[in-house]
C-alpha cells in the first residue's frame, strides 16, 4: 500500500478536534471491560489496606452493597478474595474446603442480593488459607507438591461452585489443574460454570499489597518461583496458555498487567481466545503513589493504563480501580 507523503498526508489533521479524535479512536473503554477485585473480612468494620490507599477489606454483610455499586456502574463481574482469620489457617489450607468459609458466605450474600445482575469470579489457590502462605501443599523439602495440591484445588473449586460462583479462576499455577477442575465441574453438574485460567502468571514483585490484603504476606517465607513463571520468559507463557485452553479454560489471564502487555498481545494473536489482564495490587499502588506525589493526574493515569490493555488485545481487565474507572467512563 502506498501512502501519500507530507504535505498531502498530515496525520495531525484527524487529531485537530475532539470530535475527530473520538471518531478515529481505535479502542474504547467501557465499564463492561472491568472486573472488580474485592477483599472480604470476618471482622465487623471496614478495614482500609495501608499499602492500597482507597481499597478496604469489607465485612461479609456489606459485600453485597459493593457488588450493587459495581453493577450500577455497569461492571459485569466482581472477584472475591478472603482474609481468612489466622486461627483458621493451617498447613493444608483445609478452610478452603469449608462450605461455610468467608468466600462461600460472601458468594451467598451477593447471589441473594443481586442474583444474575453480576458475575462472581472466585480465586482457586490455597494461599489465603495456609499458615505458610504458599498456594499449595508444601512437601518436606519445601517444594510445593503438584498433584496432591491439584486434588485439593479441585475440591476448593467445587466448594465455590456449589456456593454459587460463576467463574472459577485458578491462580495457583500447578500443572494440570484446569483439566482436573473442568472434569470435576462437569461431573458435579456445574456445566455452565466457567474457568478463567491464570494461565501466564509470573513470580512478580508487584503482588506485595495483595498479600497484605489477604494476610498471607507476613506468613510467606521465600517466594513462589517454583510454580509461578520467570519474568524472563515469553515463549513459555504461550505453552502455558496452550495447555490451559486444551484442558478446557474458557478464557485465559495474563498477570501482572502493564509489564506484560507483550504477552497479552502474543497470546491474543496466537490463540484468538478471550484474554484478560490483571492490573495487580502493586500496579494500583504505583498509580496511587504517583498521583499522591503530584507526579501525574490520577484519573488520566487510570484511564490511560486501562486503554493500553485494550490496545494490547485484552477482552477485559481486573483492576482495583474498576469502580472509579467505570464512573469516569460514563461521565
Ligand atoms: C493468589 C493470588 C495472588 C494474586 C491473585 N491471586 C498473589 C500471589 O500469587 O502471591 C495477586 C493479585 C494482586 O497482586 O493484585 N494465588
Amino acid at each position: 500500500m502506498s501512502h501519500a507523503a507530507y504535505p498531502a498526508l498530515r496525520l495531525r489533521r484527524t487529531r485537530a478536534t475532539a470530535w475527530s479524535r473520538a471518531m478515529f479512536a481505535e479502542n474504547r473503554l467501557h465499564p463492561s471491560d472491568l472486573i472488580w477485585p474485592l477483599f472480604v473480612t470476618d471482622g465487623e468494620e471496614e478495614q482500609p489496606i495501608a499499602t492500597m490507599p482507597g481499597v478496604s477489606r469489607w465485612p461479609v454483610d456489606r459485600i453485597a452493597d459493593r457488588a450493587r455499586e459495581a453493577a450500577d456502574a455497569g461492571i459485569p463481574c466482581v472477584a472475591l478474595f478472603p482474609n481468612t482469620p489466622p486461627e483458621l489457617r493451617s498447613d493444608d489450607g483445609a478452610e478452603a474446603l469449608n462450605p461455610d468459609n468467608l468466600m462461600c458466605r460472601a458468594i451467598g450474600e451477593i447471589k441473594d442480593a443481586l442474583g444474575a445482575d453480576i458475575g462472581i469470579l472466585t480465586d482457586v489457590a490455597l494461599d489465603p488459607y495456609t499458615s505458610h502462605g504458599q498456594d499449595g501443599l508444601v512437601g518436606d523439602s519445601g517444594y510445593v507438591r503438584n498433584d496432591d495440591t491439584v486434588s485439593v484445588l479441585v475440591e476448593q473449586a467445587l466448594n465455590q461452585a456449589r456456593a454459587g460462583a460463576d467463574i472459577i479462576a485458578p491462580s495457583d499455577m500447578m500443572d494440570g489443574r484446569v483439566g482436573a477442575i473442568r472434569e470435576a465441574l462437569e461431573d458435579d453438574a456445574h456445566t455452565t460454570v466457567q474457568i478463567m485460567a491464570y494461565a501466564a502468571k509470573y513470580a512478580s514483585a508487584f503482588y506485595g499489597p495483595f498479600r497484605d490484603a489477604v494476610g498471607s504476606g507476613g506468613l510467606l517465607k521465600g517466594d513462589k518461583k517454583t510454580y509461578q513463571m520467570d519474568p524472563a520468559n515469553g515463549d513459555e507463557a504461550l505453552r502455558e496458555v496452550a495447555l490451559d485452553i486444551a484442558e478446557g479454560a474458557d478464557s485465559v489471564m495474563v498477570k501482572p498487567g502493564l509489564a506484560y502487555l507483550d504477552i497479552v498481545r502474543r497470546v491474543k494473536e496466537r490463540f484468538e481466545v478471550p484474554v484478560f489482564a490483571y492490573q495487580v495490587s502493586g500496579e494500583y499502588a504505583m498509580i496511587e503513589a504517583a498521583a499522591a506525589a503530584g507526579a501525574g493526574d490520577r484519573d488520566a493515569l487510570v484511564l490511560e493504563t486501562l486503554l493500553a490493555f485494550k490496545r494490547a488485545g485484552a477482552s477485559g481487565v481486573l483492576t482495583y480501580h474498576a469502580l472509579h474507572a467505570a464512573r469516569l467512563m460514563v461521565d
